[in-house]
């Protein structure tokens, strides 16, 4: 598997790629590659030729220093993890923040047309500057005919569908599934990073959005917000940061219920310091 860990290598293969007409598809990530991952990748190898994966712990989405600084890193186990999926057809792009940024690491401020200031914006002051600046970067360096996002981070998915679009940028945008464990909990790098006690506790997260989906079918916004607020209130250690029914394309939380238009559940919770997202489609 090829593995680089510089911008001019990688755009040196792109130029290459570009020239004998190869698909090219891009799964951006953080590293810490999990099944949720893999997902991504897979759905991207079956509609590409070469698939780059972009493995960049970005310093400038972090709002919190010390969230940066434990983010797991495990490049070698990653590498590993994506031979499961493909030896040949897989890049790996691993640089350093001096290559991406050089001695500059600020992000560019964005205008994501609203979008950037529901749910994650209210509590992740600049993380979607932070996301933007580098799918921004990795896109134009990269070149990708498909470009492939999970739905677990729907908000993220929304802001690079329109980065994509006022940008005049040349890529599909591919929104996919949201892969889960077995009890429900949708996969994510923090999950590792749970006590046993919490880990037993966080399926509760899925599980109260799936009856929401239900109450969302016969009761008013409000009243599904009110209902899972008090489930939350009761649970011993899991704590409810926001629960929020949505208009999927705007973001913006519901008031009246319209019948042609497609509405989320949004949810965000701490399981001790460790903080969770999820989302449903409602209907
Ligand atoms: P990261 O958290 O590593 O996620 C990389 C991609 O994997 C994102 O598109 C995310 O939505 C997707 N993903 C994570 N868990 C998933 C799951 N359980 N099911 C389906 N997809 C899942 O998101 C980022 O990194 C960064 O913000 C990034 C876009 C790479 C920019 O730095």
């Amino acid at each position: 598997m090829t593995v680089h860990k510089h911008k001019k290598d990688l755009e040196k293969t792109v130029l290459e790629l570009k020239s004998k007409n190869i698909s090219i598809g891009l799964v951006p990530t953080m590293g810490a590659l999990h099944l949720g991952h893999i997902s991504l990748v897979r759905q991207a190898l079956d509609k590409n030729d070469v698939v780059i994966v972009s493995i960049f712990v970005n310093p400038t989405q972090f709002d919190n220093k010390k969230d940066l600084e434990n983010y797991p890193r495990t490049l070698n186990q990653d590498i590993e993890l994506l031979k499961t999926a493909s030896k040949e057809k897989i890049i790996v792009f691993a640089p350093t923040a001096k290559d991406i940024y050089n001695s500059n690491i600020q992000a560019t401020d964005f205008s994501f047309d609203g979008l950037e200031y529901e749910m994650e914006g209210k509590f992740r002051d600049g993380h979607f500057d932070g996301v933007g600046t580098i799918v921004k970067r990795l896109l134009e360096i990269a070149r990708p005919d498909n470009a492939y996002f999970g739905k677990k981070d729907f908000q993220q998915l929304q802001i690079i569908k329109k980065l994509v679009e006022k940008h005049k940028i040349p890529v599909n945008i591919i929104g996919c599934e949201i892969e889960r464990d077995a009890d429900g909990l949708a996969k994510s790098s923090r999950n590792m990073r749970l006590k046993p006690e919490y880990r037993e506790a966080a399926p509760f997260i899925y599980k109260t959005l799936k009856s929401a989906k239900v109450k969302f079918g016969t009761k008013s916004a409000n009243e599904v917000v009110k209902w899972v607020t008090k489930q939350f209130a009761k649970h011993p250690i899991l704590k409810l940061e926001y629960f929020i029914i949505a208009n999927a394309q705007n973001l913006k939380p519901v008031k009246r219920k319209s019948n042609n238009k497609s509405y989320r559940a949004f949810i965000a919770v701490y399981a001790d310091d460790i903080r969770l997202i999820d989302n449903i489609a409602l209907n």
